[in-house]
């Protein structure tokens, strides 16, 4: 009778192995479509396509330690800390059932009931856009073997009455290249000066866009949606202005041509509130500052920002250059309640989103934020730019560092937090800095919103 027992008990056990066994058609496949393709397609900025089953088995050594070590997809956040809208990275469950597929000898399953391929047509989510800019065709220096180029350009702007935006969509004119585009404002004519002095298109500028005056838009990485704020809610866009991009050509991708063109939607509602995208956590903010990182140390900085108004947050979007190593943000409200931001245990520059909240985040008057960045600027980091390591001090070149965060916020009102930004299409993509300055200027505006509007 026992042995019957056992026997029924084992029967069980090698069902249960069995079914929960995942197969391409079944599990995978879906999980690759949905986490994977957006890049790895053919013209898609990953080095290969993943888009059938022969594709994705021909690399299954390299996919099982990509995902193992979390390098794939790329996602840097700790979801664990916090979850946000649109997450990027694999559940718990994908990771695991890709990796038991792969040590399973990759079953391909019953092919005909696999998902369909997404198809990668580069066409355009923004159909009916209330304006379109494009810049000029850029041919790429960065050749193979040497350093990335980080090319920035003037595009018009609107001439007439200045806009809410309400979605930004960036179209890179050749995605293979495209690895990300930071979209600013500017009312200055530095871009212009800038770029008139070479002939071609375009001026370098890896920091920034070289202005103190110019503002970020929005930001673009491969396999991100257009980015849409909620009903109601808008990004000012100054009449005069131009755009100015910055966008990031890896090496390798020398003599092939780009021409990136960005697409808006505007708010045509007469009451829009108005959503600002500020570094609030800065250089000035620094409690063991300057930030000066001596050659072959590590060391550690804090920033602390109190909320001068009760506020709403959409996004965050953490930046730091190559040495980075960490960044953990939290907030304290008066109440003693802690709001975890956002916590990226491996910085990689190369890799830099906005991070949305899934429903807007309440931030009390009087909360203080607290920041934790590290920096590694050891031969242990391969990420160095420079070998052997040399002292790095704030500033926006390569070699430099910069220790920002921006948040997306606008004035609170009773309600906000139940704003859903899951269905909104805002989507995260990656971002670079904006300048010191500018930090008096969003600080004055704070001040100015909690003067001028009641909360
Ligand atoms: C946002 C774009 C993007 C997404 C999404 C993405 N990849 Fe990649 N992948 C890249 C790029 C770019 C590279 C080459 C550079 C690098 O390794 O970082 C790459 C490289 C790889 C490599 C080779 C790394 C090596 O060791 O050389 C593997 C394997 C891989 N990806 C698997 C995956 C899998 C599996 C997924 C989904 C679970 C995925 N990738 C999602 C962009 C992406």
């Amino acid at each position: 009778m026992k042995n019957i027992l056992n026997y029924i008990m084992l029967l069980c056990t090698m069902y249960s192995v069995y079914a929960s066994q995942p197969d391409w058609s079944k599990n995978i496949a879906s999980t690759i479509y949905s986490k994977c393709t957006s890049c790895h397609h053919d013209g898609g900025i990953a080095p290969f396509s993943l888009m059938t089953y022969q594709q994705a088995i021909s690399k299954k050594n390299a996919i099982l330690h990509n995902v193992e070590d979390n390098h794939m997809p790329p996602y840097p956040a700790n979801t664990s800390f916090r979850e946000y809208a649109h997450q990027k990275n694999l559940s718990p469950q994908e990771k695991q059932s890709i990796i038991d597929w792969i040590n399973n000898d990759v079953p391909e399953g019953d092919i005909s009931i696999a998902p369909k391929p997404p198809e990668y047509t580069g066409n355009s989510i923004i159909k009916n856009p209330d304006f379109i800019t494009s810049m000029s065709v850029y041919t790429s220096q960065a050749k193979s073997g040497g350093a990335d180029e980080y090319k920035c350009f003037v595009l018009n702007g609107i001439n007439e009455n200045e806009q809410f935006i309400s979605g930004i969509e960036v179209i890179p004119g050749n995605p293979e290249i495209v690895h990300h585009v930071l979209v600013y404002q500017d009312t200055s004519s530095v871009g212009d000066s800038l770029d008139a002095l070479t002939p071609e298109p375009g001026y370098d500028g890896l920091g920034g866009v070289g202005s103190n005056t110019a503002t970020l838009l929005g930001v673009y990485a491969p396999g991100t949606e257009p980015y849409f704020f909620p009903k109601g809610f808008g990004l000012r866009l100054q009449k005069n202005a131009k755009i100015l991009l910055q966008v990031h050509y890896p090496a390798g991708s020398v003599d092939k041509q780009d021409q990136t063109t960005i697409r808006f939607l505007f708010n045509k509602d007469i009451n829009v509130r108005e959503v600002k995208i500020s570094s609030l956590l800065d250089h000035q903010n620094i409690i063991d500052g300057p930030l000066i990182i001596p050659a072959n140390q590590k060391k550690t900085f804090h920033q602390r920002f109190v909320s001068p108004i009760n506020a709403s947050i959409f996004a965050v979007l953490p930046h730091m250059h190559l040495i980075g190593k960490s960044t953990k943000i939290i907030g304290i409200t008066p109440s003693k309640d802690t709001i975890k931001i956002i916590d990226i245990p491996e910085w990689d520059f190369h890799w830099q989103m906005a991070y949305t909240f899934k429903t807007l985040q309440k931030i009390p008057k009087g909360t203080v934020f607290y920041s934790e960045v590290q920096y590694d600027n050891t031969v242990d980091n391969p990420h160095n730019p420079s070998n052997p390591p040399k002292l790095v001090t704030l500033g926006e070149g390569t070699t430099d560092e910069m220790m920002l965060t921006f948040f997306y916020y606008t004035p609170y009102k009773a309600g906000d937090e139940l704003i859903s930004l899951e269905n909104t299409g805002i989507s995260t993509g990656i971002a670079e800095t904006q300048l010191l300055q500018d930090y008096v200027l969003i600080n004055n505006h704070i001040i100015q919103s909690e003067n001028t509007e009641p909360i």
